[in-house]
C-alpha cells in the first residue's frame, strides 16, 4: 500500500490517548526506517479526554518522538452537533496516564487544525493520507469547509467502529459513539476509506510477553512506550481482555504492513439515532443485493507479526 522511500505525505488526527501516542511512534518511526510515510502535520481532537489536555498530551509525544519540527494544531473541542463524551476511566484524568513525559518542546500552531489541514492538502502535490484516531470531528470539519479540497486527500484511515460489535455500548465504538455525524460525513465523502474497527483492534492485542519484549529495549523511548503498555494492559485485563489491544496503531500499520491484515470492502452507514444502535457502523456483508462498498474494512490480522513489527518501531528509537 505505501511503499518504503514513498515518503507519502500524512496528517495524524487524534486523542492522545496511549494508543493514539503508539499509532503516532509507528508512522514516526516510518521516516527513520523504511521512509514509507512523511508526516506533514499533526491535529489534536476532544476525546478521551479535554481537547486542552489532548492538545498538550500531543505536544509532549511529539517532544518524546523528535517531531518538534511538524506543525500541531488544537481542532475540536466537541463534537459536531453533541456535547464531548470522554474516556477518563481508560486513559486517566490526564488521558495518558502512566510514565512521566517531557514538558512541550513545541507551540501549538496559530492555525487551527482545520486550517492547517487544508494548508497541507493545498501545498501538497499528491494525494495525502489523514489517519484519523479519535473522533471523526476535525476531519469532517475539513470536509465541510473545503470540498474543493477533497480530491486532495488519498486516503483516511481511521481507527473506528466495528462491524460485529462496538466497546462503548454492545453497538458503538467511542471514536465513532462521540461523533456520529461527523462519521457519517466522513463516510459519505467518497473519500477512500480504510476502517480499522474492533474487528481487528481487538485482535491486535499486545500480551505480557509483548510488554517484556518492548521493556527489553532499554531506549529512554522504549521505556515510555514499555509503561504505556503495562498501563493499557492492567486496565484491559481488569476488563476482562487478554492483553492490550492496539486501536490505534492499526490505523498505521495497516498502511504500512497491509500483507499481515483481512480486508473486506463494505458499504457502511453510520447509525446517528436509535436508542440502542446510536454510533454503530453499519456494513452491509450480504452476498445479495449489496450496496456499492464505500470503505475497506480491517477485519483480522497476524498478531505476532503486528507485535514483531511494534517492537521493530520501538527499537528505531536510540
Ligand atoms: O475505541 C477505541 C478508540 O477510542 C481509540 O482510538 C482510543 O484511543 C479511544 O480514542
Ligand atoms: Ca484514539
Amino acid at each position: 500500500m505505501y511503499k518504503p522511500g514513498e515518503k507519502s505525505p500524512v496528517i495524524l488526527d487524534g486523542d492522545p490517548g496511549h494508543d493514539d501516542a503508539i499509532a503516532w511512534l509507528i508512522a514516526r518511526a516510518s521516516m527513520m526506517t523504511d521512509k514509507a510515510l512523511d508526516i506533514k502535520a499533526v491535529t489534536a481532537v476532544g476525546g478521551n479526554v479535554s481537547l486542552d489536555k489532548t492538545a498538550y498530551n500531543a505536544m509532549r509525544v511529539l517532544t518524546l518522538l523528535g517531531m518538534t519540527e511538524v506543525p500541531l494544531a488544537k481542532g475540536a473541542e466537541h463534537p459536531l452537533m453533541r456535547e464531548l463524551m470522554s474516556a477518563p476511566s481508560v486513559h486517566g484524568e490526564s488521558g495518558l496516564d502512566g510514565p512521566v513525559l517531557p514538558e512541550p518542546e513545541l507551540s501549538l500552531s496559530s492555525l487551527t487544525a482545520v486550517e492547517l489541514m487544508a494548508k497541507v492538502l493545498r501545498e501538497s502535490d499528491e494525494g495525502v493520507t489523514i489517519v484519523s484516531t479519535g473522533p471523526l470531528t476535525n476531519t469532517a470539519a475539513l470536509l465541510l469547509a473545503h470540498p474543493e479540497l477533497k480530491e486532495k486527500i488519498r486516503r483516511i484511515s481511521l481507527m473506528g467502529g466495528g462491524v460485529s460489535h462496538g466497546n462503548w455500548t454492545p453497538a458503538a465504538e467511542f471514536n465513532i459513539l462521540v461523533d456520529p455525524e461527523a462519521a457519517d460525513i466522513v463516510f459519505k465523502s467518497g473519500v477512500p476509506i480504510l476502517m480499522s474497527g474492533l474487528d481487528v483492534t481487538e485482535k491486535a492485542l499486545v500480551l505480557k510477553d509483548d510488554v517484556e519484549r518492548i521493556r527489553a529495549i532499554g531506549s529512554k523511548v522504549g521505556d515510555i512506550v514499555w509503561k504505556w503498555l503495562e498501563f493499557f494492559y492492567q486496565y484491559h485485563k481488569k476488563i476482562g481482555y487478554e492483553g492490550a489491544p492496539m486501536h490505534d496503531p492499526c490505523a498505521v500499520m495497516a498502511l504500512l504492513h497491509p500483507e499481515i491484515f483481512t480486508v473486506r470492502d463494505y458499504h457502511v452507514e453510520i447509525e446517528t439515532a436509535g436508542k440502542y444502535c446510536q454510533g454503530a457502523t453499519v456494513a452491509d456483508v450480504r452476498d445479495i443485493k449489496k450496496q456499492e462498498p464505500n470503505a475497506s474494512v480491517v477485519l483480522g490480522l497476524d498478531r505476532e507479526k503486528f507485535v514483531d513489527y511494534l517492537v521493530e518501531a520501538v527499537a528505531a528509537y536510540r
